[in-house]
């Protein structure tokens, strides 16, 4: 019997799909840096009984109208901003994300990202490696402290608990904003809930963790920049998206506040030439939140352990249309 195809829209190591290629057909776009055109991708859906696809995929209406033969989309990232989900469940298509496995590993990448920009850590790196250390002086590359001070967290889900769980080890207030109350960060954490003006307005660092949907797209824009304090610090490991980069760009630039480190932006790769990166009071990183070995395999492994259970009629571990499981899991 023909065995059925699972595409992977990125080059993974061979031990890393091994469960996979001991039941399927399974074919790869060989590069490693480089994302699949959108003509091959066109092209390979349309024989391929799964995808592995990347967070860098655009998985839209035409993708998914080539997309005959896809039962599911395992997508390397907890994010899913870049699947057209709606469509895909009337497609009958299950979505598959990453959750859980690489909570702690961004929340570590966050925070790392925090300490980095208030005690100009980069900068610094810079400084000494150009050879510009002509001695100690009292303000040499100065920042800012980050324990006792106040942290706002914009998105309060796993990841987001876990930097306050950080945060308490430096003392600091926690306040957040979310959809629904986190009583678990409440409680655990002494994490206070409270308005997006009152966080924006209050807190030392605005940490944004929320998801890209269309009510959070351009959400940190001029206006919210303004009412943040002059000293604070702006981190994004969500999505670039979320922030308007040219009101970002301006506010960094006019003092209106006084850092920012960015894990992500609005379209990704962005060159050298990319306004942002001009700033010394930016720290930038190319999308590494979840990006340690452990977790990278870990997520690989789980895409994977969900494309089984979906071709062989079990539930997925998880998914993100749950409509797809009550219509396709009558049994559970
Ligand atoms: C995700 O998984 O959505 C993150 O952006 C990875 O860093």
């Amino acid at each position: 019997m023909k065995k059925l195809v699972v595409y992977v829209t990125r080059k993974l190591p061979d031990d890393s799909i091994q469960r996979l290629k001991s039941q399927f057909e399974v074919k790869m776009w060989p590069m490693e840096n480089e994302a699949i055109p959108r003509d091959v991708l066109l092209e390979e859906v349309q024989k391929a009984d799964a995808l592995i696809t990347m967070l860098s995929d655009q998985i839209d209406r035409q993708i998914l109208n080539h997309a005959s033969n896809v039962k599911v989309i395992a997508n390397l990232a907890v994010g899913f901003d870049n699947i057209d989900v709606h469509y895909a469940t009337e497609k009958g298509i299950a979505i598959c994300n990453t959750p859980d496995v690489l909570t702690d590993t961004t929340a570590d990448l966050t925070f790392g990202l925090l300490m980095a920009t208030a005690r100009r850590i980069v900068e610094a790196d810079q400084y000494i490696k150009k050879g510009q250390w002509r001695g100690w002086s009292p303000l040499l590359l100065a920042g800012q402290d980050i324990h006792h001070k106040t942290i706002g967290i914009v998105g309060m889900g796993k990841i987001g608990e876990v930097v306050a769980k950080r945060a308490t080890g430096f003392d600091m207030e926690i306040l957040y904003h979310n959809r629904s109350r986190n009583m678990n960060a409440e409680i655990k954490l002494g994490a206070q809930y409270c308005s997006f003006e009152e966080l924006i307005s209050t807190s030392d660092f605005v940490v944004c963790l929320t998801p890209l949907t269309s009510q959070t797209k351009e959400l940190f824009n001029k206006a919210v920049f303004k009412q943040m304090k002059r000293s604070a610090i702006f981190i994004n490991a969500a999505r670039g998206a979320v922030v308007n980069e040219a009101d970002l760009y301006e506010a960094l630039l006019s003092g209106e506040i006084a850092g920012a480190g960015l894990d992500v932006f609005e379209v990704e790769p962005i060159g050298a030439e990319h306004p942002l990166l001009t700033l010394p009071n930016v720290v930038a990183l190319p999308h590494i939140g979840s990006s340690s070995f452990d977790t990278r395999m870990n997520m690989i492994d789980l895409c994977c352990r969900n494309i089984m259970h979906v071709l062989t009629g079990e539930a997925p571990e998880t998914i993100v249309n749950k409509e797809w499981l009550l219509k396709h899991m009558k049994h559970l």
